[in-house]
């Protein structure tokens, strides 16, 4: 058995957390002890409207429990304004969980321009503003998670998700650079990429399936990736129905062609079985790791300074 994990002094904000996953992130932390902003607008899941009752009500519940908690009604748009409720009502701010999301489903070919930008900016703008206001703070305690949520659709694409799938890939793109500009100051960022059966995903999912995959089978990642015992840093993680598996990148050993004499495309079509065999392949973790592959091959022909 692993030792307790608990958030006693520590304060976490969960985005979007007035129903779904969110809600479900919210209340668990808050059974772990941790004081907690619950954030949300409480509009549609296309991105309109707003109502406050949505936080309100998981506030309401988490102080039922005898958990602490304040609702936040902002849009992660005025990511500087949760971050200000969560230091005036806690004075400080521990963790981040960027969760808030909206779905604006088109086929490329119908895709307008309203709903590309506010999908990019509830998902990316948002997670962007919330984490960069609370980014100071954190590394001057020297402590920090934050979490980003991704989506399979960003991983692996799903039609009618085009702005859906840039975003959320965007954000584990995100997630690599804060890690590596985090590490130092004890700032470790994760990306998950939830399955959840929320109001998000009804009539999506079919019905029998959609009932198992109940929120509260994503949270325990979340908290997980949230606390101190957690030592994980740049991760992916594909998380639901009680599963949690954890995703990377995969790269062929490649072909290389000599760059004295350059190479043609008709080179490219005879070595394409090559250039995708995946037999013996790496997993680069960083950019110089990425970059060795080719400066290996230039060294064969080259001498490099
Ligand atoms: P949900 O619709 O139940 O929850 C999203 C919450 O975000 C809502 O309560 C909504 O009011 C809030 N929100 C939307 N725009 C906001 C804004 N500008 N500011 C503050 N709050 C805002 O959906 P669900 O499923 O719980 O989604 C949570 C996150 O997980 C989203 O980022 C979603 O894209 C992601 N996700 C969910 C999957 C699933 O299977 N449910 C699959 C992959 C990703």
């Amino acid at each position: 058995m692993s030792e307790a994990i608990r958030f006693e002094d520590k304060v976490v904000i969960v985005t979007g957390a007035g129903g779904g996953l969110g809600r479900a992130h919210a209340l668990l932390f808050a059974k772990h002890g941790a004081k907690v902003v619950v954030n949300d607008l409480g509009g549609s899941t296309h991105g309109e409207g707003a109502n406050a009752s949505a936080a309100d009500k998981v506030v309401a519940e988490i102080r039922a429990a005898g958990g602490t908690a304040v609702a936040n009604h902002d849009s992660v748009t005025d990511g500087e304004k949760i971050v200000q409720n969560a230091l005036d009502a806690f004075g400080r701010v521990d963790v981040v969980v960027n969760n808030a999301g909206i779905l604006r489903d088109k086929t490329f070919a119908k895709m307008e321009d309203t709903d590309w930008d506010l999908v990019y900016k509830v998902h990316v703008e948002g997670a962007y503003k919330v984490t960069h206001a609370a980014w100071p703070h954190l590394r001057e305690q020297n402590f920090g998670r934050v979490i980003f949520t991704a989506s399979t659709s960003g991983i692996y694409g799903n039609f009618g998700q085009s702005n859906y799938g840039m975003a959320k890939l965007g954000l584990y793109g995100l997630t690599r650079t804060l890690a590596i500009e985090g590490r130092k100051n004890n700032i470790f960022v994760n990306a998950i990429a939830p399955t959840g059966g929320t109001r998000m995903t009804e009539g999506l999912i079919p019905p029998a399936v959609f009932e198992q995959l109940k929120p509260e089978l994503v949270s325990p990642l979340v908290v997980y990736l949230g606390s101190a015992a957690c030592e994980e840093t740049g991760g992916l993680f594909e998380v639901g129905g009680g599963w949690v598996g954890k995703v990377r990148w995969e790269r062929s050993n490649g072909v290389g062609f000599n760059p004295l004499q350059g190479f043609s495309p008709e080179d490219v079509a005879a070595s394409w079985a090559q250039i995708g065999n995946f037999e013996g392949a790496s997993h680069p973790a960083d950019t110089s790791q990425a970059l060795g592959a080719m400066l290996t091959n230039l060294q064969k022909y080259v001498k490099l300074g």
